[in-house]
């Protein structure tokens, strides 16, 4: 068959009430594990960010990991992990963001970037964008002036994108 955002939209599976209930939850796995879409997102997420001198790709754990290392070696870029609390072995930069009941926090570590590297912070999904506002906010700590956000799925109804700041492009391949 050929490949196209139809095909790559509709081999994204839908789990009803993941992980509770009234959550319509996207499967990535279902995309990412036939090799001719895994390539054609790659492929076409790379089109997108390419001659634009990106020198790091900033992949959220743990779902940004997988189509971040992809979309770093196609743009011959460098891999930077935003982590879980705990996780990173070295100092680091540390930033809290609100979720529907408490808090969370994501780190980064401190000598990850430098202030003139081109980032592509990419992550799987866009929900309520409280994850990728936390990463944002880490990379301006490195004094990072060139930022651009990528995610392989967008949820429009969720409003995330309207959350980030107006400065930084964001783009993603799929939207539902
Ligand atoms: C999911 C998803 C994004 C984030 C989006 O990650 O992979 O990272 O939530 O939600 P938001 O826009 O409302 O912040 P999750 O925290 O479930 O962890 P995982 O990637 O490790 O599975
Ligand atoms: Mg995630």
């Amino acid at each position: 068959t050929k490949i196209n955002l139809d095909v790559v939209q509709a081999s994204i599976r839908n789990i009803p009430d993941f992980p509770k209930p009234g959550i319509q939850f996207k499967d990535v796995t279902t995309a990412f594990k036939e090799p001719e879409l895994f390539r054609f997102i790659v492929e076409e997420t790379a089109a997108h960010y390419r001659n634009l001198g990106i020198t790091r790709i900033v992949g959220v754990e743990s779902r940004g990991f997988i189509l971040g290392s992809a979309l770093a070696y196609e743009l011959d870029a460098g891999f930077v992990p935003v982590r879980k609390p705990g996780k990173l072995p070295a100092e680091t930069y540390k930033q809290s963001y609100e979720l529907e009941y408490g808090t969370d926090t994501l780190e980064m570590h401190t000598d990850a970037l430098s202030p003139d590297d081109v980032v592509l912070i990419h992550d799987d999904l866009l929900a309520t964008g409280g994850t990728v506002g936390a990463t944002i906010d880490l990379v301006r700590k490195f004094g990072v002036k060139k930022i651009f956000v990528n995610f392989f799925v967008e949820l429009d109804f969720l409003k995330g994108s309207e959350k980030i700041d107006k400065q930084v492009p964001v783009w993603s391949l799929i939207h539902f």
